[in-house]
């Protein structure tokens, strides 16, 4: 038997990238997925590349009346929500003099609010609905340590590993865990913007960026979204109910704590 065998999982910004390739995964376990995301004609088109076991919808975490619409329109689909990956992130970043702002509010707003009122309605249905569940935020290495350049982006991931504790320890007693994943370099559309950040402020060639990066992950190469698969899997089975408020590493070796 499948490990997420009659299983709902909603997975934000899974359009593209990390969270489109839990969203497969997931459907080869045997779940049904919804994929959601800010920019509705590229779920759409995921959705229907996966096939029957997918359907999309509108959801902008950076909104209160989306997220909350969102989540209704989920539930109307799949019928509940089983499991939530808190995915969809947005990267900045400048030299500390040089932050604006606009900037730091719209990544604080997609990356931490937008984490944490997307898990506070889907724990509402989960502990109204009384079954329990899984939550697994994207948390990142660049979480576990500051980085030159990387302020915000970094204050965020932070904040997700701290907000994963404190939602693992409140959530626990209804059943639900609250673990995350903290990947390190995973190449992909993010690390092509990543890389013409630092193009541009550490004048480098465009792709030399990721090769140093790559280079010095102790795997010996960057990862794709299918090294994380595994532990989003593992996270959202019953393997895992024993595992709680947890922040795991899956970086070929990157950091360790
Ligand atoms: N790629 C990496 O190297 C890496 C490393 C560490 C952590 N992560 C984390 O993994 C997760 C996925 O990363 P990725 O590389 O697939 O990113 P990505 O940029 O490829 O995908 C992000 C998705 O989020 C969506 N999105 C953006 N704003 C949104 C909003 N307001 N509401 C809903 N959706 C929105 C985008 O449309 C996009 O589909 C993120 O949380 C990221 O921070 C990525």
């Amino acid at each position: 038997m499948s490990r997420l065998s009659g299983k709902t999982a909603l997975i934000t910004g899974s359009a593209r990238g990390i969270g489109k390739a839990f969203a497969k995964a997931y459907v080869k376990e045997g779940a049904k997925v919804c994929i959601s995301d800010i920019n509705l004609a590229a779920a759409e088109k995921t959705a229907r590349e996966i096939g029957e076991a997918a359907v999309a919808v509108h959801m902008d975490v950076t909104r209160q009346e989306s997220i909350d619409s969102g989540v209704v329109e989920c539930i109307q689909k799949l019928g509940h929500i089983d499991i939530l990956i808190n995915n969809a992130a947005l990267f900045t970043a400048a030299p500390i003099i040089e932050i604006k702002r606009e900037d730091y509010d719209q990544v604080f707003a997609v990356n931490f609010s937008g984490t944490l009122f997307t898990l506070q309605a889907v724990a509402r249905h989960m502990v109204e609905r009384g079954s329990g569940g899984k939550i697994i935020n994207m948390a990142s290495q660049a979480g576990r340590r500051g980085e030159a350049l990387v302020a915000v982006y970094c204050a965020t991931k932070a904040a997700i590993v701290s907000l994963t504790q404190s939602a693992g320890m409140d959530l626990i007693k209804h059943g639900i865990n609250v673990n995350a994943i903290s990947p390190g370099v995973v190449d992909g559309e993010h690390w092509d913007g990543v890389d013409a950040f630092f193009a541009a402020y550490e004048n480098k060639a465009p792709g030399q960026k990721k090769k140093e990066v790559g280079e010095a992950v102790p795997y010996g190469r960057m990862g794709v979204a299918e090294d994380l698969t595994g532990m989003a899997i593992f996270l959202a089975s019953q393997e895992s109910d024993y595992v709680v408020a947890q922040t795991y590493n899956v970086d070929g070796g990157q950091w360790m704590s």
